[in-house]
């Protein structure tokens, strides 16, 4: 079902944690969470037209050697002070429903894109690791509630961001709003994502979202689960946006590559690893899919490694799957988005999926 001709979006889903995005203690960048780092990478990605900037949101690292994501910034912050150094790039925040309440995301948002002429985004996110909450003596909903919750969430956000004649109200287990209003409002209502992958996720995501920010473990994947949130979306009555986060490796030849993503397995921090995917495995009702390898390397991305030739035709692929943007991961963010502008892009501009 996909779209002939259609373009394929970048985005970078960004380091603003420590140890992006492998769980391994090969080649880590130190630095690279920090705002300095990010802020150049961001530079980076609008001066190459990339059209998108996602966040992690992590209040408490995994443990290992590496403590996995440990270091992070938070990203109401992080965004407000990146839209003040870019000028077109849309740059979202990862904001978690069980710490925030949405009266407060309304004014922040609302106030972002005010200050940056409608170019900040919100990925909501449910909360999986129950070790980042109950440090906090938070216990997290049953699965389907806390989709639920989510829900009566955005449409609170939507209450308050849309014109209204009349005071909003809106009654929930979790949410009461009595006469409720919120100014200013935005001039265009934020695009909403939501990188849920459950069945709650999918239904909740087709029903309430623009954008359905997805976990696949490969490519073929990609295919099935486009057309699938759009067939839901559609029962809605609504279209809706798909985005995937490939971690992006590639070397003169496949062998090399393949031996890179070997020496990111041999020092995987083992228990950051197994911390990471006990935590998603009671938490979260997706990743049946992932083996420790697989997110050791990628942190659950689809891994898109070989040559510069091999990686641009397996983005062209998740193009012609009807994918519409790529939140792309890599090893060292500076040094490989330098490298992707001169290597991948410009075959990807060749090929016309960018
Ligand atoms: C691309 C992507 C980005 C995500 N970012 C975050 C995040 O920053 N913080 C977080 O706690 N969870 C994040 N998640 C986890 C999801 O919000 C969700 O909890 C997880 O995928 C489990 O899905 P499920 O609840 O539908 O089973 C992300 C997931 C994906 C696929």
């Amino acid at each position: 079902m996909s779209v002939p001709n259609k373009k394929l979006s970048l985005g970078i889903f960004m380091p603003n944690c420590s140890n992006m995005c492998s769980i391994s203690s090969h080649n880590v960048v130190e630095d690279q969470w920090t705002f300095v780092s990010n802020q150049r990478i961001a530079h980076l990605a609008e001066q190459l037209n990339f059209d998108y900037l996602f966040p992690v949101s992590r209040w408490r690292g995994f443990g290992g050697d590496v403590n996995y994501l440990g270091t992070s910034l938070e990203t109401m912050t992080w965004a407000s002070a990146l839209l003040q150094t870019t000028s077109r790039i849309k740059i979202f925040s990862t904001v978690h429903v069980p710490l925030f309440h949405p009266f407060v995301v309304a004014k922040m948002g609302a106030t972002m894109a005010h200050m940056s002429g409608d170019r900040w985004g919100l990925n909501l996110v449910s909360g999986w690791s129950n070790r980042e909450f109950s440090m906090m003596g938070l216990k997290l909903p049953e699965h389907g509630e806390k989709y639920q919750k989510a829900a009566a969430f955005i449409e609170i956000l939507q209450g308050l961001w849309q014109p209204q004649t009349a005071p909003f109200n809106y009654a929930s287990k979790w949410y009461n709003v009595v006469d409720g209003v919120s100014l200013p409002r935005p001039v265009k209502l934020p695009e909403v994502a939501n990188a849920g992958a459950s069945l709650d996720a999918q239904r909740m995501t087709a029903r309430l979202c623009d954008w359905a920010f997805m976990s696949l473990p490969s490519i073929d994947a990609a295919n099935g689960m486009v057309d699938t949130m759009r067939a839901r979306a559609d029962q809605y009555h609504r279209s809706i946006k798909t985005a995937v986060f490939p971690f992006v490796l590639w070397r003169d030849t496949e062998d090399e590559a393949q031996d890179e993503i070997q020496r990111i397995i041999d020092k995987k921090d083992s228990v950051a690893a197994q911390n990471w995917f006990d935590d998603l495995a009671i938490g979260s009702e997706s990743f049946d899919f992932a083996t420790l390898d697989l997110l050791t390397v990628s942190g659950g991305g689809i891994v898109t490694a070989g040559t510069a030739q091999s990686v641009a035709e397996q983005l062209q692929s998740l193009n012609d799957a009807g994918v519409d943007a790529v939140m792309l991961t890599f090893q060292n963010y500076e040094k490989d988005l330098k490298r992707f502008a001169v290597d991948v892009l410009p075959i990807l501009q060749l090929m016309g999926v960018v």
